[in-house]
């Protein structure tokens, strides 16, 4: 049986930067739908072209679209001990991985909400643009992408915590510090 790890949180949050850490740590492997999506705008495919002006703005690929991304994505793992970074994002989205778990068999071990206040959020995102030029990252976009997850992926707390699956994770301090919370969170409350 598989099991399998989200990662919520708003932009800037820290879910990538902690996501790898424990895919490379515990043998998780990291499905993160912005890095697939950016993998296809880099490489100029079809996917590509349609999702890149959808990313420059901020707002959210159609649900059809990445639902069909993971399957695939999914379908070409043997043994699915998994992290989804940055997936779901709205209801349909969640309802969807829902049905998909249960059909592989696949547990849900938790979903990791990653909270970090909103000035922290739009001073690590711009910081980044100036080291990686990452094009959503610039004040515009940072602003839509802020009220998007708010719209439409907030709710999904509520949808999590009550399946009782949901775990707060304070993003504030070090990536250590962080890392240390998520161990902890993951091994019911025991220190790792
Ligand atoms: P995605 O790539 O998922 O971006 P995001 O959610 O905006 O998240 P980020 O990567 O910006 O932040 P993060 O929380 O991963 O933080 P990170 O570790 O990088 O999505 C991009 C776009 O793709 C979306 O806008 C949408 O268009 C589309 N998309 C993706 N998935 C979709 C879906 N499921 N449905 C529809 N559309 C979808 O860290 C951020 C920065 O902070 C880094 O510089 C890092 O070094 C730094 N940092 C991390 N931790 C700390 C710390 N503890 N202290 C200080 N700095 C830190």
């Amino acid at each position: 049986m598989g099991e399998a790890v989200i990662f919520l949180g708003p932009p800037g949050a820290g879910k990538g930067t902690q996501a790898k850490r424990l895919a490379a740590e515990k043998g998780y492997r990291q499905l993160s739908t912005g890095d697939i999506l950016r993998s296809h705008i880099a490489r100029g495919t079809e996917l590509g072209r349609k999702v890149g002006p959808i990313l420059d703005r901020g707002d959210l690929v159609p649900d059809d679209l990445i639902l069909e991304l993971v399957k695939e994505e999914i379908a070409a793992m043997p043994a699915p001990r998994i992290i989804f970074d940055g997936f779901p994002r709205t209801y349909a989205q969640a309802e969807a991985l829902d049905r998909l778990l249960a059909e592989l068999g696949v547990e849900l071990r938790g979903v990791l909400l990653v909270d970090v206040p909103r000035e922290e959020l739009i001073k690590r995102l711009l910081g980044r643009a100036e080291a990686e030029g990452r094009s959503d990252d610039n004040e515009a976009t940072i602003r839509n992408r802020l009220a998007v997850y708010e719209e439409k992926t907030q709710p999904l707390v509520e949808y999590y915590a009550r399946t009782g699956s949901l775990k707060a994770i304070d993003g504030l301090g070090s990536m250590d510090e962080v890392w240390a919370r998520i161990q902890s969170a993951l091994n019911n409350g025991r220190l790792p």
